[in-house]
């Protein structure tokens, strides 16, 4: 089979200078989507027409399995298949899709291509409500499909029909760059209509096919923000349903973003209001809670992530505690029944098993062993202006508050720093280290008073 994605249309209505098939629809440009479920038909030739912001478009989705039509002025949806016939195979089907409609699913057009056949002429269609807009299929008294006319172009009376084109159709290729090529732009819109191919195929004898999608959201379209704010909802729901299905316990399926994939095992909860990103996996028993944003992340059984987390590219072990507002970047690996608590920022460093930073720490480039205490306010200086430097904190070390480490430095197993320590020379196992400092306290002290004006 052939797909042809037409996306070269302008998107006036997005009111934006990114071209419409580029904007996101759970964190990926609308026509990645529909890219992902063509490839799932396995086409032997898969090409995007492209015209407004051709580049941009290009250089998005580009793959070793696409190719480019470029559609120079958007003279209707007929024109732009044309310029996609020289890249198509003769002998097998094309299919259509839009580049701005991102939730058809795959056993949809697989019904409909399959009721096509080698020879037949397909159309996708649905039975709205309020048709508005759409193209109509009009059909004789015996049923069959006669054409398909542009609201633009429709009578009153067709007007009232009801049924509509989706845009999704499938057609034998041999004979289309002669129909394509016969077409009239003497419409209202003064365009090539690919719809009016239809006509077409029944002079030259074809069966015109119709089959439905199983939910209407399937042929949705984006023009406008409002009408990708609504998708993005539908989307976000349809992966909140899988979840649910899959056993994930949802506070509320309807506040749950996922850009991406999100694997859970059994038992997974997940609160109130949180994100995900690329992908993340959840072990058993995870419980997420409200706020948090997760990207690229794997976490182990049984470990709890409070509230106002945000973890991007770590890996985090069994039984570790996170959060209240914890922030893990990328390179950060906790080790199984780690503890890394409210405002403690890891980044590019390991954590060894047991290991607790509670309150208000920087861990940065660092290999922190088991069982380590890291007191409040502890700050790995990675940085010296110029290069990063580790930090090594070997097993069973307890660090004071506010303690700095200037880096490059290692502590030995055992050591203890005490609160308040500057440490910027190597410390030996089992010592003690701290700076050399005097209290002083003067007594009977006078504060400042502030002076009346
Ligand atoms: C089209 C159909 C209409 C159908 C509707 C479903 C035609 C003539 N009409 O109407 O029957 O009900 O879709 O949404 O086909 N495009 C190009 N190049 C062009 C024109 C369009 O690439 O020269 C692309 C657009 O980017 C878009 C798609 O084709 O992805 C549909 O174009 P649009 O102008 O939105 O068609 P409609 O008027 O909505
Ligand atoms: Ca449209």
């Amino acid at each position: 089979m052939n797909i042809v994605i037409l996306a070269a249309g302008t998107g006036k209505r997005m009111r934006s200078a990114l071209p419409k098939v580029l904007h996101p629809l759970a964190g990926r440009p609308l026509l990645s989507h529909v890219i992902d479920t063509a490839r799932t038909l396995d086409p032997a030739r898969l090409v995007v027409v492209i015209g407004h912001g051709a580049e941009a478009v290009r250089s998005a989705v580009a793959a070793p399995d696409v190719q480019f039509a470029v559609q120079e002025q958007q003279l209707g949806t007929g024109h732009a298949v044309q310029q996609a016939l020289p890249l198509l195979d003769p002998a097998h089907p094309t299919l259509v899709l839009y580049g701005d409609v991102p939730l058809t699913r795959a056993s949809t057009l697989r019904r409909l291509t399959d009721a096509a056949g080698q020879n037949g002429y397909g159309v996708l269609t649905v039975t709205l409500d309020d048709p508005t807009g759409y193209g109509r299929i009009v059909r004789d008294s015996d049923g069959e499909v006669l054409r398909i006319v542009e609201q633009k172009d429709a009578s009153e009376e067709q007007r009232r029909i009801r049924e509509i084109n989706t845009g999704i159709i499938v057609t034998p290729t041999a004979p289309l760059a002669g129909w394509l090529a016969s077409l009239k732009n003497d419409n209202v819109q003064g365009e090539f209509y690919l719809t009016d191919v239809v006509e077409l195929a029944i002079e030259a004898g074809l069966d015109i096919v119709t089959t439905q999608p199983d939910e209407e959201w399937e042929t949705l379209g984006v023009n406008s923000k409002q009408q990708l704010a609504e998708l993005e909802r539908i989307h976000q729901r349809n992966v909140a349903d899988t979840l649910l299905v899959e056993g994930v316990t949802l506070a509320d399926p309807a506040r749950i973003d996922v850009r991406g994939t999100l694997e859970c095992g059994r038992d997974v909860s997940i609160d109130v209001n949180c994100v995900f990103e690329g992908r993340v996996t959840l072990a058993d028993n995870v419980s997420i809670g409200p706020n948090c944003v997760i990207r690229n992340a794997t976490i182990g059984a049984g470990t709890r992530v409070d509230a106002f987390t945000h973890i991007e590219g770590a890996q985090v072990g069994a039984q570790v505690v996170l959060g209240p507002y914890a922030r893990l970047r990328p390179g950060a690996a906790l080790a199984d029944e780690a503890h890394v608590g409210n405002f403690v920022e890891v980044k590019n460093a390991a954590i060894g098993y047991g290991s607790k930073a509670n309150h208000l720490a920087y861990i940065g480039d660092a290999d922190v062993g088991a069982r380590v205490n890291i007191g409040a306010g502890t700050i790995t200086c990675n940085y010296d202006g110029a290069n990063k430097h580790r930090t090594i904190i070997e097993d069973d070390v307890f660090v004071g508050s506010d303690t700095q480490l200037v880096a490059p430095v290692r502590i030995g197993r055992g050591v203890t720093i005490a609160a308040g320590t500057t440490v910027w020379k190597d410390a030996e196992a089992g010592a003690l280290v701290l700076n050399d400092k005097t209290q002083t306290a003067k007594s009977g002290y006078v504060r400042p008073v502030k002076k009346k004006t």
